[in-house]
């Protein structure tokens, strides 16, 4: 590989990376009082996720945005929504999180903006304006209608395509029509995104987390898709080879500064060896979202599976990333069903080769709100997981004002305050994961070799120099007599808190996951 280096590997190959909502995190009293969390909330918690063991956090928008798409529609990607705060709250939150030794990485919203950015605004006015070609317009088809067959995210069979009546074109837009894609083929787009890029790096950030950025680059013809992909989200489909070229220009600018700046791309294309390719040649993405693990139920052969694949598909090319939610699906206790299973799950995640991403409120183990038709928000069915974090037991939860959302189920209990009291709660559990993984150069960067201990059971050994590993993740309701080969091991952490310090029995506990050290 091109990008090949020699000395420590940089600080994202052992981090741990949790991912934070703002609208959703925490508000502060100095806010918008509107519900919304801030940048200042997430400040005066940077001591909580200290505490929890993190090493990094990634910020979802909080650039100024009309919300259509709650902040992934960005009208100013250079300025704070008044919302969460101002250039001033970042700076303090970046200056507080790098002294607690916690990176900060945000989110860079490259395919498309607000339809109220003043780009589009322009582009929209005329069409000869100087920013017309900063998009992507069409005439209508020759019979009339949209330009191609493709269809947007959220909805269903929605065109990716919206009529400007004003200059009688299309303009396309992947996701809402509130979100026109931008055109990357225009070298202007280029520097402005390498502008963008270049404002959050001057000012400290760790890196990024590239939104949709598998979807920068579009097939010139803007072709129709065939007939299996047809009604398909071009969002999920779109794999043009021009993405790779833009993608090593963006590489080449983080390079150019100090620190370890780090790219980790969204390439939401649900197939690992596609995702394996926006790694280039070593020099393209430093780290890709890789979701198929995300859509694979709670089942032993379709995980096998899944690690197989990520083995054959990205290990070859680069370092692999791991998640099991985020903003834009069910939470992991809501999709498989048991807090005995979002546990197991969490040993799970924390285990494998690559760099964990945490969503915030996974630790406590939250439930997707229920949400009902009067109250919901989003165009794309994505409240649920959204809901804001409970930190107190008292009615409030913490918050300065009643959240945007209702709350997730169990808030008197599931909240920080509560959970941090219980040594035998599932945040503890995160907590002891974090401490162990830390602890151990197997667990953060050795290598991993997949054993067939027993019929509904996963494990792995990680190894690195003489310090060893096992993780052995129970997928079923039964007890279960594993064999993980020779040697003596003591249970260091167990998803049910049993059994910690003690010798490794061989049984694994229904829906039960275990780390085990050798003695
Ligand atoms: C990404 C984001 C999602 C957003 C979409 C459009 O998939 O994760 O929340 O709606 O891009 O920006």
């Amino acid at each position: 590989m091109k990008g090949e280096r020699t000395g420590p590997p940089p600080w994202w190959h052992s981090a741990v990376i949790y991912q934070i909502y703002p609208r959703s995190f925490a508000d502060s009293e100095s806010g918008s009082g509107k519900g919304v969390g801030d940048l200042e909330g997430i400040r005066r918690h940077l001591d909580h996720l200290v505490w929890l063991g993190v090493d990094a956090i990634w910020l979802s928008p909080f650039y100024r945005s009309p919300m259509a798409d709650f902040g992934y529609d960005v009208s100013d990607h250079c300025d704070v929504d008044p919302l969460f705060g101002s250039l001033a709250d970042f700076d303090r939150l970046l200056a507080d999180a790098h002294a607690r030794g916690l990176r900060v990485i945000v989110d860079w919203v490259a395919n498309h903006t607000s339809d109220r950015h003043p780009w589009f605004l322009d582009a929209r006015s005329s069409a000869t304006s100087a920013h017309r070609r900063w998009y992507v317009w069409r005439d209508p088809a020759p019979g009339g209608g949209p330009p191609n067959n493709w269809r947007a995210a959220f909805g269903k069979d929605v065109p990716a395509w919206t009529f400007d009546e004003g200059s009688a074109q299309y303009y396309l837009h992947l996701f809402l029509a509130e979100q026109p894609d931008v055109n990357w083929t225009e070298r202007a787009v280029v520097e402005a995104m390498h502008g963008v890029v270049s404002f959050w790096l001057d000012r400290g950030v760790d890196g990024f987390r590239a939104d949709a950025v598998h979807a920068i680059g579009k097939d010139p013809a803007l072709p129709d898709d065939p007939p299996e992909r047809a009604g398909l989200p071009r969002s999920s489909t779109n794999d043009d080879p021009s993405t790779h070229g833009l993608l090593r220009e963006v590489r080449r600018l983080l390079d150019r500064y100090p620190g370890d700046r780090v790219i980790v791309g969204e390439v939401y294309l649900l197939d690992t060896a596609k995702v394996a390719t926006y790694y280039g040649d070593g020099d393209e993405l430093h780290l890709a979202f890789n979701f198929p693990p995300l859509y694979t139920p709670w089942e032993v052969d379709a995980w096998r599976q899944r690690l197989d694949e990520v083995e054959r598909h990205i290990v070859p090319v680069g370092w692999p990333t791991w998640v099991l939610s985020n903003h834009d699906n069910p939470r992991p206790r809501t999709r498989y069903g048991s807090e005995a299973r979002a546990r197991a799950a969490a040993v799970l995640l924390l285990g494998l080769r690559g760099t964990p991403f945490l969503y915030a409120g996974d630790e406590l183990g939250l439930e997707d709100a229920l949400v009902e038709p009067a109250q919901a928000h989003d165009p794309g069915g994505r409240d649920g997981c959204r809901a804001p974090l409970p930190w107190t037991a008292g009615p409030d939860h913490g918050w300065h004002a009643d959240p945007w959302l209702p709350w997730p189920p169990d808030p008197q209990r599931r909240n920080v305050e509560t959970l941090r009291a219980d040594p035998s709660s599932i945040l503890h559990l995160y907590r002891r994961l974090l401490t162990a993984r830390r602890a151990s150069p197997a667990l953060v960067g050795g290598t991993m070799e997949v054993l067939a201990p027993a019929p509904g059971v996963l494990a792995w050994s990680r190894a690195e120099g003489a310090d060893t590993r096992v993780v052995a993740v129970n997928f079923t309701g039964a007890e279960a007599s594993v064999d993980v080969g020779g040697g003596h091991w003591i249970v260091e952490v167990s998803s049910d808190g049993l059994e910690e310090g003690r010798a490794w029995s061989g049984r694994l506990g229904p829906d039960v996951a275990v780390v085990l050290c050798p003695t």
